[in-house]
C-alpha cells in the first residue's frame, strides 16, 4: 500500500492509500463517522460509511479517542467545502496507540492553560499555521540576504557586550568572569561586515524584559544584517524589500495556513506595495501632539504611540532620527541636528508596532568611545569593538527585525507568545 501526507492528496485522487494520522475530533451522524484527522502536514477529514466498512471497523471509528494515533487507508476523494479541498473515504484504521481523556478539547479553553499544555497545544489548527508560516519567513530569508549577497555570519551567545543597554539583561557566570545571553548580535555583524562586505545573522537573543506586554519576549528570534559602504538611505531600501520578500513568500508558499487563520490575502497583498512612507520622529511628535496624545520630546515611542502612528498609514512606515536620548550608544549622529541620530524603526500597521530597529553606525574611534562611557558600558569588553574603528572603518548601517514580532502582524496574533514554539515569558519556563 502506498503511504502518503495528508499534504500531497491532491496527487492521489482516486487512488486507495495509506497515512499515519492523529485523531484531532469526530462527528457521528448515525451511518457515518466523520473523522477529524491531522499527520503534521495538514488537517483533512476521513469518512468512514458503515456501507464501506465492517461493523467492527464501524464501532472502532465511532470510539476512539482524540489524539489517538493510527494508519488510516482509503481513497482520496476531493472535498470542496473544506478548506483543505480533499478526504479520505476510510476502508481500514490501525489503532497505533489509543489516547484517552486529552486534556485540550475542542472547546475553549484560557491562555494560561493553553500555555501549560503547549507541548500539546502545538498540534491545534492556529499554531500549525502560525509555526508552519514561521518556518517559510526563516527559509525565505535565507533565501533573500543570499540572492542580496549576503553571507551568514553566526554572533556568539555568551557575550561581555550589552548594545542594546544594561537594563534587561541576563546574567550568568561564564567560568571565573560575568557574562550576558546576548541582546543582539549587531556588534559582531559589524566585525563582520568588515569582513564580508554584507552579513546576518539570525539567531536567538535574550532580554530580561520585567514588563508583561504583548510584545515582549524574554528569548526571541532575531535578523540582523548588517552592511559595510551603506548609508542609512540603502539600508531602508534593504529592510523594505525585505518586507515585501517575506510578505509575498508567504502569500506564495502558505495559502493552505493563511486560509485556516482566516487572513485576508489581498490585505497582506497591499504590504509588498513599495516604498513604505517615511516620516521623521519630529514629524511623528507632531501628529501625536494633533491627535490629543500627551508625549514628551526626547522618549521613545510606546505601544499608543505606536499604534497610533501606524494607524495614519495603511502599511508599514519608518519612523526616522529619534533623539540621541532615546536610543544606544552606537548610532551616527545626525551631521544636521546633533540631538538626533540616524536612525529608523520600521512600524507595522494594524496596531502591531516596530518590528524592525536599525541605524547608520557611528565611525569615529573617540566619538565611540566617549559613548561607550557615557553609557556606562565596561570599556574593557569594547576593545575590539573600537578596533573596527582603528583599522579601516567605513559607513555602514543595519538593522535588526523581530522574528516573533513580524509574524504576530502577519497571522494576526494577539501576543508574541503565539508566534514561537516554547514562549519565554517572566513568568513561564515550562514546558
Ligand atoms: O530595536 P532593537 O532593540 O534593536 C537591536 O537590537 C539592534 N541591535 C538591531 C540591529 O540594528 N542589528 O531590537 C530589534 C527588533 C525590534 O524591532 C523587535 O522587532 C525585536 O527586535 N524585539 C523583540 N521581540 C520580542 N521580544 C522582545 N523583548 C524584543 N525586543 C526587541
Ligand atoms: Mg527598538
Amino acid at each position: 500500500m502506498k503511504q502518503i501526507h495528508i499534504a500531497d492528496a491532491k496527487d492521489h485522487v482516486g487512488e486507495t492509500v495509506k497515512i499515519g494520522v492523529w485523531l484531532t475530533d469526530r462527528r457521528s451522524s448515525g451511518k457515518i463517522v466523520f473523522l477529524q484527522l491531522r499527520d503534521g502536514t495538514a488537517f483533512f477529514q476521513g469518512v468512514v460509511n458503515q456501507k464501506n466498512v465492517s461493523a467492527k471497523l464501524m464501532d472502532v471509528a465511532k470510539h476512539i479517542g482524540q489524539e489517538t494515533s493510527m494508519w488510516v487507508t482509503g481513497t482520496i476523494d476531493e472535498d470542496k467545502r473544506s478548506h483543505f479541498g480533499y478526504e479520505m473515504q476510510v476502508k481500514d484504521i490501525d489503532v497505533i496507540q489509543k489516547a484517552e481523556n486529552y486534556p485540550i478539547t475542542p472547546k475553549d479553553h484560557g491562555i494560561d492553560f493553553l500555555l501549560d499544555h503547549r507541548h500539546l497545544w502545538i498540534r491545534s489548527r492556529r499554531p500549525f499555521a502560525v509555526l508552519k508560516i514561521r518556518d517559510e519567513v526563516k527559509r525565505a530569508t535565507y533565501r533573500f540576504f543570499h540572492k542580496h549577497g549576503f553571507v551568514q555570519f553566526d554572533a556568539p551567545i555568551f557575550t561581555a557586550n550589552a548594545p542594546e543597554g544594561t537594563t534587561h539583561l541576563f546574567h550568568t557566570e561564564y567560568f571565573d568572569h560575568d557574562a550576558y545571553l546576548s541582546q543582539s548580535g549587531q556588534l559582531y555583524e559589524e566585525a563582520g561586515a568588515e569582513a564580508f562586505g554584507r552579513v546576518y545573522s539570525f539567531g536567538p537573543t535574550f532580554r530580561a524584559e520585567k514588563s508583561k506586554t504583548r510584545r515582549h519576549l524574554t528569548e526571541f528570534w532575531m535578523i540582523e544584517p548588517e552592511m559595510a559602504f551603506c548609508h542609512q538611505d540603502q539600508s531602508l531600501k534593504i529592510q523594505e524589500q525585505y518586507i515585501a520578500y517575506l510578505v509575498q513568500s508567504i502569500i506564495d508558499n502558505c495559502q493552505y495556513e493563511l486560509k485556516l487563520l482566516g487572513r485576508n490575502v489581498d490585505t497582506l497583498k497591499a504590504y509588498t506595495k513599495l516604498p513604505y512612507p517615511r516620516i521623521t520622529y519630529n514629524e511623528a511628535v507632531k501628529m501625536l501632539h494633533k491627535g490629543g496624545l500627551d508625549f514628551k520630546w526626547g522618549n521613545g515611542f510606546g505601544s499608543p504611540e505606536e499604534s497610533f502612528l501606524a494607524d495614519q498609514y495603511k502599511r508599514p512606515v519608518f519612523v526616522m532620527n529619534y533623539p540621541k536620548s532615546a536610543k544606544p550608544f552606537y548610532m551616527k549622529p545626525d551631521p544636521d541636528d546633533d540631538k538626533l541620530v540616524i536612525c529608523a524603526d520600521l512600524l507595522a500597521p494594524e496596531g502591531y508596532g516596530e518590528i524592525i530597529g536599525g541605524s547608520e553606525r557611528a565611525t569615529d574611534y573617540n566619538y565611540l568611545k566617549k559613548q561607550i562611557k557615557k553609557y556606562g558600558l565596561n570599556e574593557k569588553s569594547y576593545d575590539w569593538y573600537l578596533d573596527l574603528r582603528k583599522y579601516g572603518s567605513v559607513p555602514h548601517s543595519g538593522f535588526g527585525m523581530g522574528l516573533e514580532r513580524f509574524l504576530t502582524w502577519i497571522t494576526l496574533e494577539d501576543h508574541v507568545r503565539e508566534c514561537i514554539p516554547f514562549p519565554r515569558l517572566l513568568n513561564r519556563l515550562h514546558p
